[in-house]
């Protein structure tokens, strides 16, 4: 709470961050900040350093260099667990689903360490118990519901087409309570109609009080959810803006053109 009342600068800010993998720079004097309530995009060519940022953000990497500060706290580094639980949640590029449980069990799962029982509660089956589980189930299936997903909240989860699984993965994550949303990729192998519908569920998230920052290279995603984007190219940032200014950027066309993608910005 205290912290809460103390911070004053954005939600998170990479203060001149870097990291080398023996000799690879792989990113290097990354400045950007995610304000409160918006939707953030971080795009870049492939190998450009998008889910190394990631895995600096969420502690899975430590900064070799500068500072990544959540509420004006650098938490550079804070080990994964601790991240987390400053409310920093994330998906990941490849899809990581518990397989042989189902949906809602997948879902649950994502939401058990916001569980507020005592471990050794849960040895006992204690009312409080029972009320918390009952409580968790209604909150997971909710969100399956806004994700479209309470029909197949039964199925196991890894026996659904790839479009739905990665539905899975987000409502997991959302069932976590992030107050800040990292997507690695999340249009990832989805259809046309896949990628309309996640357009209006990131919208939907956020308008919830979710902030999101996320790496995609559809960019029909980018350019249609994202109220400011970061471009990086070899680790640096080459670009960053509204997404218009930085579609029509010379140095961004440039970027992706000199790439093997085939979406190009222009
Ligand atoms: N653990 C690691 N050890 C060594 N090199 C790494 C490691 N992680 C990433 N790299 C290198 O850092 C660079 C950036 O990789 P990264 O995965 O962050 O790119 P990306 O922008 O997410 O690419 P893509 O669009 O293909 O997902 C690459 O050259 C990659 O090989
Ligand atoms: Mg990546």
């Amino acid at each position: 709470m205290s912290q809460e009342m103390s911070h004053t600068g954005p939600l998170l800010k990479l203060d001149n961050v870097g990291i080398s993998f023996g000799g690879l720079r792989a990113v290097d004097q990354l400045d950007f900040a995610v304000e409160k309530g918006h939707i953030v995009g971080l795009i870049g060519p492939n190998g450009a350093g998008k889910t190394t940022v990631f895995n600096m953000i969420t502690g899975v990497y430590k900064p070799t260099d500068g500072a990544i500060l959540w509420k004006d706290r650098d938490i550079g580094a804070l080990p994964p667990y601790k991240v987390a639980q400053c409310g920093i949640l994330r998906t990941f590029q490849t899809i990581r689903l518990f397989s042989g449980m189902t949906v809602l069990e997948n879902v649950l799962a994502g939401q058990h360490m916001q569980t507020r029982q005592a471990w050794w509660a849960s040895l006992l089956s204690t009312p409080g118990q029972r009320r918390e589980e009952r409580d968790l189930r209604e909150r997971c299936m909710a969100i399956l519901d806004r994700l479209n997903l309470a029909d197949v909240a039964h199925e196991p989860a890894t026996s659904l087409p790839y479009g739905v699984q990665r539905r899975v993965e987000l409502a997991r994550t959302l069932a976590a309570s992030p107050e800040l949303l990292i997507l690695d990729e999340p249009a990832a192998g989805l259809n046309d109609q896949e990628s309309a519908e996640l357009n209006t569920q990131i919208r939907e998230i956020r308008d919830s009080g979710v902030t999101i920052l996320l790496v995609e290279h559809d960019m029909n995603v980018v350019m249609n959810v994202t109220d400011r984007i970061v471009v990086i190219n070899f680790g640096r940032k080459i670009a960053e803006g509204e997404p218009l200014s930085v579609r029509n950027d010379p140095q961004v066309i440039e970027a992706y053109l000199g790439s093997d993608e085939d979406e190009d910005v222009a």
